[in-house]
């Protein structure tokens, strides 16, 4: 299969752009998306791989294409509030507050399926995931097509695409077509939230943070994925493993006073051995590679683009440096410690 490239310009410089012909391509991605195709488009956390929800046969194409498992069902994508009643039995009055408060943004919900929802975007599973993605190309597709079912547009356990590059590497000659749009903006995947249990239930943390939900919901569970139950997994996404670049990660925990003089040992360990990249954000450090970032936001943004980027440099070892598990801090790690071979936490 060729895979067409659109180039649009990102939602941020619309201002300057012709909006006829950004209007031009967009149909064009739209007419291949109702002809069954299946596209990666931006977001504002990751690129998607999407198709109508009301296609099956394109759904399973996606499936094919990320060589994703498929009993891990797919996101529904929105663009406005009346199209939830397409998707979900019931919106419970939490999570009507929750939406109203953050969409469109990097905020999944899930919920209780209509009979409508296909088998094969759900997995089998009674709820759906639904979110409304705070992107004016993602949001102008669905305007046009209707909701789209989506997962990140990689291939299934490697680091989710936050650039064009990334798709480019991981789908291309697999998929109808592909909007270059420049980079995402969060770089992490959207908070989801559980509402099909009697306590909001966090499945994944993302750029919507703990705090945030608590402040709106109240009583808010993380659901642990690694507890044995006799229930089927909530979001079964979460237990393969992810996001993980070829080199191996040492994931550097724990009491930050002792953070910079261990990682400085391990760089010089690792290096006898092959190439050594760094991620850090508090402590300065010398290795081959090294990615500083300025603030946890940046460090977000730039997570699976540095897990990529070292692995084009041959690098073999990613030390990263770890921090509190709070605010923003909680997603960064959930993701550094899937894609971590080794961890390391200090007392
Ligand atoms: O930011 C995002 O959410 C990106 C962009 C493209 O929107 N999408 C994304 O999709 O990360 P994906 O497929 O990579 O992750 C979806 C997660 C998986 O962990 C999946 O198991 C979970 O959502 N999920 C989907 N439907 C579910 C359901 N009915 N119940 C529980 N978890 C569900
Ligand atoms: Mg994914």
């Amino acid at each position: 299969m060729k895979t067409k490239i659109i180039k649009i310009s990102a939602p941020f410089a619309r201002g300057r752009v012709n909006h006829r012909r950004w209007q031009t391509k967009i149909k064009q991605v739209t007419k291949i998306l109702q002809k069954g195709g299946i596209v990666a488009f931006p977001t504002e956390t990751v690129y998607g791989l999407g198709a109508s929800v009301w296609n099956k046969a394109a759904i399973k194409k996606i499936f094919r294409a990320k060589r994703r498992p498929p009993n891990n069902p797919l996101i529904v994508h929105i663009s406005q509030f009346a199209q939830l009643k397409q998707l979900v039995t019931k919106l419970p009055p939490a999570a009507k507050r929750l939406v109203r408060h953050y969409w469109p943004g990097p905020l999944t919900i899930v919920c209780r399926a209509t009979q409508r929802v296909p088998q094969e975007v759900t997995a089998g599973l009674p709820s759906v995931a639904v979110r409304m993605p705070r992107h004016q190309i993602a949001l102008a597709l669905i305007d046009a097509v209707g909701p789209i079912a989506a997962p990140s547009a990689n291939i299934s356990g490697r680091p989710s695409p936050t650039t064009v590059t990334h798709v480019h590497q991981d789908l291309t000659g697999k998929i109808d077509a592909l909007i270059d749009a420049g980079s995402t903006k969060i770089g992490l995947e959207s908070t989801v939230v559980d509402f099909t249990s009697h306590v909001p239930t966090l499945l994944r943390p993302g750029a919507i943070t703990l705090e945030q939900l608590r402040k709106i919901l109240g009583r808010v569970v993380i659901f642990d994925h690694r507890a044995r139950t006799s229930q089927a997994p909530k979001s079964p996404g979460m237990k393969y493993k992810h996001y993980a670049p070829r080199a191996r990660v040492v994931l550097v925990g724990g009491n930050q006073k002792k953070i910079s003089a261990t990682i400085n040992h391990l760089i010089k360990t690792y290096q006898q051995k092959g190439k050594v990249g760094v991620i850090c954000w508090r402590y300065h450090y010398k290795a081959d590679y090294v990615y500083e970032a300025k603030n946890l936001t940046a460090l977000a943004a730039n997570l699976f683009n540095k897990f990529r980027s070292f692995d084009s440099y041959g690098v073999k070892y990613i030390i990263m440096e770890g921090m509190p598990e709070r605010h923003l801090g909680l997603a960064i790690m959930n993701r550094a410690k899937k894609a971590a071979t080794h961890r390391v936490q200090l007392k």
